[in-house]
């Protein structure tokens, strides 16, 4: 039986460090699952001072939870028994990972055709996930079941305390994000329900956000342009924003507030976390955004007051707002 449900979530462009955070909570939980994308998503986890890399296996496993990739993320069946290796090898239990039945696989025709024709014009991460959707809307598309042993297939029971891991944050969504700069799936809490389970099961919804924006892949809301702002390029090497999953250099803005606030209204945010404070504090030059004015401050700590402010003023319900460095969750 489901105990409660506490979804987390990216509420900007992905690369919040919503990995870490996840890792760090999971103890707190019987399951970990995955709602949605595949291994275009890149976690980056430490534990005990030793960096590991997923794409696809959600981070329950390094807490020695049972991981479940769900029925609306898509499978490379490669690069998932590469991860089950490697994972493996470093001496995590495996046995503990579980994929639904119900998730569609990428296949190399998927990739092929994601190269050729998507990432050279939206900048995607090639790993073929907008053709292995599109595949199984056209209801031609290959489930797991077919292609992995029992041992690996999901029951389909959640039980328990339940932490649902989002992948690709808020502003990539199909349906909100800035179309057709977007990933292939539904990135907000709404979506967590394909896993199985009633919206009313849910407790906590945490948002992750990050104190600047970064976007990875083409998007006109980050023109290439900005890679020549001196500062914003201290941002990017400060905070060390290469994709994880391309190692490609990101697009870095100061935070835009007015985007961050409409995210967390839409998406029922009640706890928020901003991080990588400490990046801004390192440059000691603190920015942000807010109904199209470029606001900037002398401290860090004034800059947080001006976000905190601006978010209880626009949203009517409590949401907890918490400030924290790129290393406070390690
Ligand atoms: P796709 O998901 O590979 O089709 O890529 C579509 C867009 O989403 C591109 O702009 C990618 O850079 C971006 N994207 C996909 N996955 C991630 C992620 O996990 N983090 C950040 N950006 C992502
Ligand atoms: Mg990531």
């Amino acid at each position: 039986m489901i105990k409660g449900v506490d979804i987390i979530f990216g509420l900007s462009w992905g690369d919040e460090g919503k990995g870490k955070i996840s890792n760090a909570i999971s103890k707190n939980y019987d399951m970990v699952c995955r709602w949605n994308g595949g291994p275009n998503a890149g976690h980056t986890v430490y534990i005990n001072d030793k960096k590991y890399k997923t794409h696809i296996i959600p981070c329950g496993v390094f807490q020695n939870k049972i991981s479940v990739i769900g029925p609306n993320c898509v499978i490379n069946i490669d690069k998932f028994f590469d991860e089950i290796e490697y994972l493996e090898k470093e001496g995590f239990d495996t046995s503990l990972i579980k994929v639904s039945p119900r998730t569609h696989i990428i296949t190399e025709k998927h990739i092929e055709y994601d190269l050729k024709f998507l990432k050279p014009k939206l900048g995607t991460t090639g790993q073929g996930i907008a053709p292995a959707y599109a595949d199984k809307m056209l209801r031609i598309g290959k489930t797991a079941d077919s292609y992995l042993e029992k041992k690996y297939i999901w029951d389909g029971v959640l039980n328990g305390n339940v932490l649902c891991e989002g992948a690709q944050s808020f502003w990539l969504d199909i349906n909100y994000g800035d179309y057709p700069y977007v990933t292939s799936s539904e990135t907000l809490p709404y979506s967590a329900c394909s896993l199985g389970f009633s919206p009313k099961k849910i407790r906590n919804i945490i948002g992750v956000a990050k104190i600047y924006d970064t976007k990875s892949g083409v998007d006109p809301l980050f023109p290439e342009s900005l890679w020549n702002d001196e500062e914003l390029s201290m941002v990017i090497e400060t905070g060390k924003e290469f994709g994880s999953t391309t190692g490609r250099k990101r697009i870095a803005n100061w935070l835009n507030l007015t985007k961050l606030i409409d995210a967390i209204r839409i998406s029922g945010v009640n706890k928020l976390i901003i991080n990588k404070c400490d990046i801004l504090e390192q440059i000691n030059t603190y920015k942000v955004y807010q109904n199209n004015s470029l606001y900037k401050f002398n401290t860090l700590q004034a800059m947080q007051f001006f976000i905190k402010s601006q978010i209880n003023h626009a949203i009517n319900d409590h949401i907890e707002i918490t400030f924290s460095g790129n290393k406070s969750f390690i």
